[in-house]
């Protein structure tokens, strides 16, 4: 898809479809004034009778309207003037996108008025991306169309915007892919040639070097399938003179969790192909850093297994040895991210980077807490935590933070080794996990985000089709961004 900037009028515009944008308030932009004008008031009459309703993500297709020479014109709701941001730009250009992709579009102008520039533009023009980009990739025939050529009014930062988008969808694509083609070396094989086309320098390590690492935690997890391991690491240097990695991104990446021996219902298992949404997540983000070329240095570390059964699958009652020296005893083999998350930790710990954070699909308890649209996050510094709040904010992607008082650490205590790898119960057991994961970062200042409930949507949303969303990814380079800004 091409991006270009247009000043053309939204009436005379040369494009199959033109976007304009009704807020909920009265702070109408002028291209949609004019339309409105130059149809007799069509807008304003479906406004007023309650046919549409401006809401962000709302869309509404006028064909042949009087007075433009576009066939198509797409009104999408933006919300209130004082609600605008990255967010809201992001999702109502991604429900006009996604509304239009149903058919063959060549050209597709956003003509939504002022004050869309700068990071709103950048969030727009990614939003378009994903919007008209889906589940499609093993369909004869798409049924969303990418558009040709993009337009966006007045638009600065349209190479930014169609990085991120890019970005985006390629994590999307990581989850939406089938989980025996994105098995660990499906996903590496993916993953390498576009890292490093964007400058990313990776490191595999297989089997042997895992065990040469003494990575026992993971290990274990990946011997039930036949598809053999891999931690990736990927280290973006744009800041050549920096002696450690400004933060470092660990990612989950069950490429497959059928439970192992702990086996999941049928019912639980038909999505887990999506809990390697936390390494796609470590992907996406730093190839978008390291397409807009942000001066900082970034690391990422995701541990590859898949989790299965078989005669050599690890069991209940087995005693690991993780890389840092402490054991674990497995009392469920379905509590598994933690496991891999261990090693893939430590892994980055060892760099010293000053900050760390770790992305994860990692409990269904964080969906019972919060809904299957929020992130949990779960930190052992707050000042840390309250950076990706803020960019999470900037970003409007909902987040919410959980206590982590030590007594939810008790739990884990085990009576044959130094852990065990689940709680006594049912009741906090997103925040049990995370006080799992502490053992294992040292001192570094570190944020856990589990995304188990919207890295995958069951069904789609008028901006999103259903599958991989790539959630969070705004958010961490928006911290990247903060974090080259300050040093
Ligand atoms: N991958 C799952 C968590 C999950 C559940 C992600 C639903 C996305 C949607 C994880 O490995 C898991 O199975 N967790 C267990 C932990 C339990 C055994 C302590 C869970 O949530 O039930
Ligand atoms: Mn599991
Ligand atoms: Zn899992």
């Amino acid at each position: 898809m091409q991006v270009a900037a247009h000043q053309e009028s939204v009436r005379s515009i040369d494009a199959d479809a033109v976007v304009i944008a009704l807020p909920s308030d009265d702070t109408w932009p002028q291209p949609t004034v004019e339309l409105n004008e130059a149809s007799g008031g069509v807008i304003g009459r479906l406004v007023e009778s309650g046919e549409f309703k401006p809401k962000v993500g709302e869309t509404m297709l006028l064909y042949g309207l009087a007075g433009v020479s576009a066939r198509v014109t797409c009104v999408v709701g933006v919300g209130s003037l004082e609600d605008r941001d990255a967010g809201v730009a992001f999702r109502a250009a991604a429900a006009a996108a996604k509304r239009l992709a149903g058919h063959q579009r060549h050209r597709v102008a956003y003509c939504w008025g002022p004050g869309w520039n700068g990071d709103l533009c950048e969030n727009g023009i990614a939003g378009a991306f994903v919007g008209c980009h889906g589940q499609d990739i093993h369909r004869r025939e798409r049924r969303l169309h990418p558009f040709e050529t993009l337009l966006w009014e007045n638009g600065d930062r349209l190479e930014e915007g169609r990085a991120l988008g890019e970005s985006l969808n390629f994590c999307r694509d990581l989850v939406n892919g089938a989980p025996s083609d994105i098995n660990p070396e499906g996903f590496v094989e993916a993953v390498v040639p576009l890292a490093s086309e964007a400058g990313i320098v990776t490191e595999i390590w297989d089997e042997q070097r895992l065990a040469e690492e003494r990575c026992g935690a993971l290990l274990a997890v990946a011997r039930g399938s036949d598809a053999p391991p891999r931690l990736m690491k990927l280290q973006y240097r744009g800041d050549a003179s920096a002696q450690r990695p400004a933060m470092t991104l660990v990612g989950k990446g069950v490429t497959f969790d059928s439970g192992g021996y702990s086996i999941k219902p049928s019912d639980g298992m038909k999505t887990m192909k999506c809990d390697m949404a936390g390494a796609a997540t470590v992907v996406g983000t730093l190839l978008a850093i390291a397409r807009w070329k942000l001066p900082l240095r970034v690391d990422g570390v995701v541990g590859l297994v898949e989790n299965l059964v078989s005669g050599r699958a690890y069991k209940l009652g087995d005693v690991l040895h993780a890389r840092n020296g402490t054991t674990i005893e497995v009392l469920n083999t379905d509590a598994e991210g933690r496991l891999v998350l261990a090693d893939a930790l430590d892994v980055a710990a060892a760099d010293r980077p000053e900050r760390l954070v770790d992305l994860a699909t990692l409990t269904g308890a964080c969906m019972v807490a919060l809904g299957t649209d929020t992130a949990g996050l779960f930190a052992n510094d707050d000042t840390w935590c309250d950076q990706i709040m803020r960019a999470a904010g900037r970003a409007g992607e909902p987040v919410w933070k959980m206590p982590m008082f030590d007594f939810y650490g008790e739990q884990l205590r085990s009576q044959v080794a130094d852990l065990k790898n689940i709680g006594e119960g049912r009741w906090g057991g997103a925040i049990v996990a995370a006080k799992f994961l502490e053992n294992f970062v040292a001192d570094i200042p570190w944020v856990h985000i589990d995304i188990a409930g919207p890295s995958f949507l069951d069904r789609a949303k008028s901006w999103i089709d259903a599958g991989g969303t790539a959630c969070l990814v705004r958010t961490l380079v928006e911290t990247a961004r903060d974090l080259a800004l300050t040093a």
